[in-house]
């Protein structure tokens, strides 16, 4: 039996769970694979670590260019996080025959069109299933299943982290502060959970979906990102209470004829009984919008180190399985030219949850509705909530029909210099996932 020889980079939560499942599937995946495949060295920060996940002390170094400097291996799987170190990595290993394998995120939306000209140029594959939504095989769906496709839209919850947190904030079980520190304790957050929380992991996923559906790669600073953190425990129990809850969504839409590419992350209301608002903790589902398919759901276990490892092994089976060929599946393309550009997000059309905080006084509602009415923007619901204590004036919560976000932030910019506001207006885009033409 041939065998698939394996350089390791990185042993966390995601590399040791690679080196236990491969151990406790070999015969498995060597059945499915038709090779051993093997991890014949790791590279570790701190060795003492690795010798305790159980790998054998000959098989460690502190060295990551031993692996990539190997000639004996056939694929590096980089596994540290972070940019310019896996920068490193990455381009050196295809650029010395070998193929790669890689849950990073963060580099592919900043480097993926260069990694992937790298690549067909040294004629070597680079994998990286598990960068996007944990073990749910979307990027094979992608590339492979579906390719027949055009995309209309991509969109879902991409973001263990965010999801188990606003999970756990909606059931009222924990706080924004409680929900974090237990995500990262259960191995769902960054190394940084900044990335997490501040929707920029999400958008990384996101540039990732939007060059493999349309062949194009977003600026990351493009990609209009929102995060969680300052969402406030007020506004999703009452999105909650008008019958709504509140997801970090990404969202991906290509209306028909536009040769402009929706493309953004934020905190975003869905209707308590859209299939998505039931994803809970830290699973992720992404629903893709085929022409010819129609809508497909993908939901799973979106972070922690064996989902993650499920997708690794996953691209290690495909890469033992067939080697670099000028057809193989899933070959990374880097295409210079795109028809395609990102829309600004002040071209976007959505339904609005505004939250403002007023005096309660006569006439202030007539205000705000004469400066919307203007814009053209219609209300489809007001109420003011009865608070018994509210830290500044009464809260007054106005739900608007589809509007451009152009003239709604407009509208917003007006009501906020009303002199009877008491803080900057607060404003969540309501989703319904519709997509123009479709
Ligand atoms: N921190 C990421 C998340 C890990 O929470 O989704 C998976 O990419």
């Amino acid at each position: 039996m041939n065998s698939f020889k394996v350089g390791l980079i990185g042993l966390g939560n995601v590399g040791s769970r690679v080196w236990h499942n491969l151990l406790t599937h070999k015969e498995l995946l060597t059945k499915k694979s038709g090779k051993t495949i093997e991890i014949k060295k790791i590279a570790v920060r701190s060795p003492q670590k690795a010798l305790k996940v159980g790998v054998p002390q000959e098989r460690l170094t502190t060295d990551w260019k031993e692996i990539v400097d190997d000639p004996d291996l056939d694929a590096v799987v980089e596994l540290i996080g972070g940019i310019d170190v896996p920068y490193e990595i990455i381009t050196q290993a295809l650029q010395k025959g070998k193929d790669v394998v890689t849950a990073n995120k963060a580099l592919l939306a900043f480097h993926g069109h260069e990694i992937a000209s790298l690549a067909s140029k040294h004629k070597r594959r680079i994998l990286f299933e598990a960068s996007v939504a944990g073990g749910i095989p979307l990027l094979q769906a992608i590339q492979d299943g579906l390719v027949a496709n055009r995309f209309l839209m991509i969109s879902g919850i991409v973001n263990g982290t965010c999801n188990y947190i606003l999970t756990e904030m909606t059931n009222g079980r924990m706080s924004y502060a409680d929900a974090l520190k237990k995500a990262k304790e259960m191995g769902y957050a960054e190394a940084d959970e900044k990335l997490d929380v501040s929707g920029e992991d999400s958008a990384h996923k996101a540039a990732i979906l939007c060059a493999l559906s349309y062949r194009f790669w977003p600026k990351v600073g493009e990609i209009y990102t929102e995060g969680i953190e300052s969402v406030d425990p007020f506004d999703i129990q009452y999105a909650g209470e008008l019958g709504y809850v509140f997801k970090l969504l990404a969202i991906i839409k290509k209306h028909q004829g536009s040769k402009e590419v929706e493309i953004r992350v934020h905190p975003t209301l869905l209707k308590k009984d859209h299939i998505l608002s039931s994803v809970s903790g830290s699973f992720n589902a992404v629903i893709i919008k085929g022409d010819i398919v129609g809508d497909q759901l993908f939901y799973g276990r979106g972070a922690g180190g064996d989902p993650t490892a499920s997708a690794v092994l996953s691209d290690l089976v495909e890469l033992a399985r067939y080697p670099y060929v000028e057809c193989a599946p899933r070959l990374f393309f880097a295409d210079t030219e795109s028809e395609y550009k990102v829309m600004p997000i002040s071209e976007i059309v959505s339904r609005y949850y505004l939250r403002l905080n007023v005096v309660d006084k006569p006439g202030v509602l007539a205000s705000i509705a004469e400066i919307l009415g203007k814009k053209n923007i219609g209300i489809s619901s007001v109420v003011q909530p009865e608070v018994s204590s509210f830290a500044q004036g009464v809260p007054l919560v106005i739900m608007v029909h589809d509007a451009k976000e152009k003239f709604f932030q407009e509208a917003c910019l007006e009501i906020s210099r009303l002199p009877f506001l008491k803080c900057k207006p607060i404003v969540y885009r309501v989703e319904d996932f519709h997509v123009q033409g479709e």
